[in-house]
């Protein structure tokens, strides 16, 4: 993928970020959602490329999602995938909290995975574990193997989680064999690409989140040299078992098995992300440990955009001011200064 689509891409997640500041601290996170997938939607079709949406959050008649086969771009230019996420947090932007990004990965036609929006088992690490994660084996004997590779004892073992009910006994056993555990309301893509920044202090995520998140994370990682595994896993597996989530699980597996991938089986990092020819771009809407969140002042809004190139394994992070008070384009006016 031409280099210079990087920069296309930060911008496409500032957007995202600043359309959604609006509703920052307003409880309404469809209201949120919306208004960055209308921005993310509106960027990527200036782009001159012939995009496809490989994943997304929607369906195709659950307008406004970015949803799995929408082309995107001004149809000129090479056939580029998108994965999008384009917030990361929608919770957390509603309730005024930290963690909350905007965030998408590019890739050239068959980079990414195509999963449906469900749920996923993750683990993470970063360069220095390479080759020592198995989901087949039990989180115990992994956080073992990784501590003895990366030269540490359990205890001194940076796990990142989702503080969610269903991760309870995960996070229980993890505090009985001494590990540090940090437990996020919300927000696994920064967690997954915190244990694979150089100046990262996370040495491991693991847990079920969604899909989307696990496969545009899995870009960062690919390209940061980290390692991943996941499943695929039906929503009564997690959720409970009743017939509502049932019927729910029949049609992610209906869904599954049209795009060929199979849930309850181990995916690797390849799996999920077939090539190094991929960006890798995240804005912050509210600070978190990954990126600063958008600072606004009168007018003016400052983002930072954290962007990646797999080719090159460069790390950039841009900080740009915008001015807010411009009503001459269609993005302005969705940002509503
Ligand atoms: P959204 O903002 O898109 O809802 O994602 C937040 C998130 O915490 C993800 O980071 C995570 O992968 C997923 O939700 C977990 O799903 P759930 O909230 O259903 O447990």
């Amino acid at each position: 993928m031409n280099r210079s689509l990087a920069i296309e891409f930060s911008r496409v997640t500032e957007a995202a970020a600043l359309a959604s500041f609006a509703w920052l601290g307003r409880g309404n996170k469809n209201a949120a959602d919306e208004a960055a997938v209308s921005a993310m939607r509106l960027m990527l079709n200036l782009i001159d490329m012939k995009g496809e949406v490989v994943i997304g959050e929607g369906e195709i008649d659950q307008a406004p999602m970015l949803y799995l086969g929408e082309k995107l771009g001004k149809g000129g230019g090479e056939e580029v995938s998108i994965a999008v996420d384009p917030i990361d947090g929608t919770r957390m932007t509603a309730m005024g909290q930290s963690n909350a990004l905007s965030v998408l990965a590019a890739g050239g036609k068959d980079t990414f995975l195509r999963a449906p929006d469900m749920y996923m088992e993750k683990l993470v690490v970063g360069p220095q574990a390479k080759g020592m994660i198995d989901l087949n084996l039990s989180l115990e004997q992994n956080l073992r193997r990784v501590a003895s590779k990366m030269g540490k004892l359990l205890s001194q073992l940076n796990v990142m989680v989702l503080s969610k009910p269903r991760h309870d006994d995960v996070i229980a056993k993890m505090h009985a064999l001494g590990v540090r555990v940090f437990a996020i309301p919300d927000g696994d893509v920064a967690g997954s690409v915190l244990c694979c920044l150089p100046e990262g202090d996370i040495d491991l995520l693991y847990g079920i989140g969604g899909a989307p998140e696990g496969v545009v994370a899995a870009a960062a990682i690919r390209a940061l040299g980290g390692e991943m595994q996941a499943r695929l896993i039906p929503r009564h597996q997690v959720k409970g078992d009743t017939e509502e989530n049932r019927a729910i699980a029949e049609e992610e597996i209906r869904r599954c098995q049209a795009l060929g991938v199979e849930v309850n089986t181990v995916l690797k990092l390849e799996d999920l992300v077939r090539d190094d020819n991929l960006v890798f771009s995240a804005t912050g809407i509210t600070t978190g440990d990954l990126l600063k969140g958008i600072q606004r002042k009168g007018n003016l809004a400052t983002t930072e955009t954290l962007v990646i190139r797999g080719r090159s394994r460069t790390i950039r992070r841009i900080l740009s001011t915008h001015y807010l008070d411009r009503k001459d384009t269609e993005l302005y006016r969705l940002i509503g200064a």
